[in-house]
């Protein structure tokens, strides 16, 4: 593993030893055991896009492994003035030991990977959000203890999120069922991978019937960054159906976990009350975008483990 462009790029085996190593870097992590795997290095952080807990996370866990992170906002970087990314990839490779960077078109994630010789993440693209995912199926996996054979449900827009949950969950023999409204599935290349694995992907547009014996349940925001021009549009086609709520859930195992990346909007794609009541779970996935990616980093910038 070069990079982490997408998690169409990985092999199931390279997602489970990063899940493997997320574990056991979160275990070191609460018994005070220092692991500074990553000591003396730089990771800039590329910023197109609003974050609260990707950008925390990634320069709160280059510290803990021993590294700087530097936020670099696309407004400050001449890159936003419209320097090519071939540029700027070389040139940031000759500071830096790794990119994480937040933008619009998966595209230019792959042209610094292209252009820089050191590790490139994708921290969020309009295609996919693999960070997020690899915290997700660690969440699953601590609170189901497997995820092999397990049942994943999305509920909502095809995004990013629909496009990385569904090839994440895949990959480590999960089944992965979707409702997404018509005109809002998920990308046709994640479409075309989820054909192989024949009836364990499901795309429907009802909720409850995606949801059936569910042992993990997922949304995401209707509108995402972006999109806030189409919002109200979007609001019209998804209000009312495409949200986690007591309807829902009684379709999904009674143990069923709920998930979600966060930012939610609350009585939209998620009532109050499940929110709340999954809680935990939740914000359990949200500390493990920490642990993850300390993971990822680990992987692509250290040669010690
Ligand atoms: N889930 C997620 O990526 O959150 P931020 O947008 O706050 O980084
Ligand atoms: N689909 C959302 C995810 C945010 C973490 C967005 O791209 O805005």
């Amino acid at each position: 593993m070069k990079h982490l462009l997408k998690l169409l790029d990985l092999s199931s085996e390279e997602i489970v030893d990063l899940l493997n190593l997320a574990d056991q870097l979160k275990y070191e992590l609460k018994h005070g055991i220092k692991h500074h795997a990553l000591e003396g290095m730089t990771l800039g952080m590329i910023f197109q896009k609003s974050s609260t807990r990707t950008r925390v996370s990634f320069e709160t866990g280059m510290y803990q492994l021993g590294g700087q992170a530097l936020f670099l906002s696309s407004r400050d970087l001449q890159i936003g003035r419209g320097e090519p990314v071939q540029d700027t990839a070389r040139v940031l490779s000759r500071y830096l030991n790794g990119i994480m960077i937040r933008t619009f078109a998966q595209k230019e994630v792959e042209d610094l990977a292209e252009y820089g010789s050191i590790p490139i993440i994708n921290g969020l693209t309009d295609f996919c959000h693999p960070c997020q995912v690899l915290a997700d199926l660690q969440t699953i996996r601590e609170y189901k203890n497997k995820l092999d054979g397990l049942k994943l449900c999305y509920i909502g827009d095809g995004n990013n999120m629909a496009n990385s949950l569904t090839v994440g969950g895949l990959k480590v023999g999960m089944r992965v069922s979707l409702a997404c409204p018509e005109g809002y599935h998920p990308d046709p290349q994640v479409l075309e991978f989820a054909k192989a694995y024949g009836d364990k992907f499901q795309l429907v547009s009802d909720p409850v019937e995606a949801a059936a014996d569910a042992d993990a349940m997922y949304t995401d925001v209707w509108a995402s960054m972006g999109q806030e021009d189409e919002s109200e549009k979007r609001k019209t086609v998804f209000q009312g159906i495409y949200q986690i709520n007591d309807d829902v859930m009684k379709s999904a195992k009674s143990d069923a976990i709920v998930l979600h990346c966060l930012p939610a909007h609350r009585e939209e794609e998620i009532t109050a009350k499940v929110f709340e009541a999954h809680a935990n779970e939740i914000f359990d996935e949200a500390e493990n975008r920490l642990h993850a990616q300390k993971a990822v980093m680990v992987r692509l910038m250290s040669s010690e483990r």
